[in-house]
């Protein structure tokens, strides 16, 4: 992510390959993205995309395949495919079909990509994409670096890897222990996709280019900070990942944890990449190891949400009849450090709720009251700074103001900045900055290792001690709600209550 300022640069030429070119990753998000850097003239000036994959197919097929389903993709709202951009992507593709358990595969990809550098003059740089199942993330390093595709004596290799990063603190451990056997971390991009979203990029621009918000970004003037992210969606056809999954392990240490650190890092010394991950890091480390008294679960039960009838978790496909894995998780942090000693940090993600939102929201502490002690201080509303990470994806500020007339009477109202008013936006589905960063070398905004294994220390305590200790009153929360009464209860104790999901 580039902090300075002037339209972005193509970057050096290089050849991608992603392994599971023919799955729903790839589709959806990756080629989209990449079509958007074409449209905007953002993909390396000479560029080879090599797919792979064991499905049968041919370059003609794996193209025209993906040119379909991006047409379908735009059908559905977005713009109408432009020809010149998607002739510029469709004629760097290239389709090796092969297994990635078998060596073979990796030999012919080094022939392909020696012969294609020798055409194309790719200066040796590769990216090699893993949007695989995670069982593979291992395998590929290892088999990557035994055909010796992980060096080159002109270029860069690098490697995404998607998420999830391990199940727990021990297989991310070990995950890391096995790729760094042959990768330099510099080498190494583990991506998050939340990290592509302009507003929680914004996040960084809002606190740091913006002296206002500095002397009050801290103990002293916040009294704690609520993050949500909310879904209307169930888990749709994904049960039997759900199932071995959660709501806790598939959202927390990943996503809600990004936020967090971005909402919390200490000013970095510059936008290198190595400063900003450090100040992440240090958030993740000063996070308390979770006691169970500070997390609380739940499950969806059967319901209606905008009157139509809708399943419960445990009627849901491939999902055990008497589940206890939580849909919906709640979670009061504490980040041990001198910024936000006192403050806390409270998480809550959870499926079929009342509406589909991401947002951070800080409530400062209350003005000394005597001046309005004729008015009662219910009737105060607090001051809120909400980040809005999607929908709407903007800045609110909530504050008290003097309703007209000769009474002196308050009202809490609403300062409103939303990002389509103000800027010109063009169609994303997230992933273009996080490729294009890829190809320029830019890993601000992917986690380190020592960034993965915190935020799993951190959510360790709790995910060890449910699966002891399964729940008995499940399901706990109707469709469209906002979640168990015991998330309610997690905040009532510290004498607050959650903002409305609405
Ligand atoms: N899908 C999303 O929206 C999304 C979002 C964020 C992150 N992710 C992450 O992205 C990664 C990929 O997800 P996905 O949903 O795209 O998975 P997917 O649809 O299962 O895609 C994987 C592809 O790899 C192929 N494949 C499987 N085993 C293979 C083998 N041994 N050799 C060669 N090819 C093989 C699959 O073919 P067959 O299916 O024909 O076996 C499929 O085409 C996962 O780590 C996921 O967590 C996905």
């Amino acid at each position: 992510m580039s902090m300075s300022p002037g339209s972005p640069k193509p970057p050096p030429s290089c050849a991608m390959v992603i392994f599971g070119a023919n799955g729903d990753l790839t589709k959806r998000l990756v080629v989209p993205a990449l079509y958007n850097l074409s449209k905007s003239d953002l993909l390396p000036p000479q560029f080879a995309l090599v797919g792979v994959d064991h499905n049968n197919k041919t370059d003609q097929t794996w193209r025209s395949d993906l040119h379909d389903f991006l047409e379908q993709l735009s059908g559905s709202g977005g713009a109408k495919i432009e020809q010149a951009p998607w002739d510029k992507l469709g004629s760097a593709m290239s389709y090796l079909p092969g297994d990635f358990t078998d060596p073979a595969t990796f030999q012919k990809l080094r022939r392909h990509l020696d012969e294609l550098d020798a055409k194309q003059q790719l200066g040796g740089n590769v990216l090699f994409y893993f949007a695989t199942a995670d069982r593979f993330f291992g395998p590929l390093v290892d088999a990557l670096a035994q055909a010796d595709l992980l060096k080159s004596d002109k270029g860069w290799r690098r490697v995404v890897i998607e998420k999830p990063f391990g199940h727990d603190l021990e297989s991310a451990k070990a995950l890391n222990t096995r790729i760094l056997k042959s990768l330099r971390e510099d080498q190494v991009y583990r991506i998050d996709h939340f990290l592509g979203k302009e507003t929680v990029q914004n996040i960084m621009a809002l606190r740091f280019a913006n002296g206002m918000f500095e002397p009050i970004w801290n103990r002293d003037r916040i009294d704690h900070v609520q993050i949500t992210v909310a879904e209307t969606l169930g888990i749709e056809s994904r049960g039997k990942f759900y199932e071995s999954t959660g709501a806790l392990r598939d959202m927390v240490p990943n996503h809600l944890f990004q936020l967090v650190a971005m909402m919390a890092m200490e000013p970095p010394t510059s936008f290198d990449p190595d400063a900003v991950r450090a100040k992440k890091a240090e958030v993740f480390k000063a996070v308390h190891p979770l006691a169970l008294t500070n997390a609380v679960r739940g499950q969806y039960g059967a319901g209606t949400m905008e009157g139509k009838p809708v399943r419960g978790y445990r009627e849901e496909d491939n999902v055990a009849k008497d589940s206890f894995v939580e849909t919906f998780v709640a979670l009061r942090l504490s980040i041990d450090n001198w910024r936000w000693a006192g403050v806390p940090f409270y998480l809550r993600t959870g499926k079929r709720l009342a509406k589909r939102t991401t947002e951070i929201a800080i409530r400062f502490r209350e003005a000394p009251y005597m001046l309005f002690r004729d008015t009662p201080v219910d009737e105060l509303g607090a001051n809120w700074l909400i980040l809005q990470i999607q929908p709407d994806e903007g800045i609110r500020l909530r504050f008290n103001a003097k309703r007209p007339g000769p009474e002196l009477a308050l009202e809490n109202v609403a300062m409103d900045f939303r990002y389509s008013d103000w800027f010109k936006q063009s169609p994303a589905v997230g992933y273009e900055t996080l490729l294009y960063d890829c190809f320029t070398g830019d890993a601000t905004l992917f986690q380190r290792a020592d960034q993965v294994e915190a935020a799993w220390a951190a959510v360790e305590p709790v995910l060890d001690a449910w699966k002891q200790k399964p729940v008995e009153a499940f399901p706990n929360y109707a469709p469209g709600s906002a979640g168990p009464a015991c998330a309610d209860e997690l905040l009532k104790r510290d004498g607050r209550a959650w903002r409305a999901i609405r």
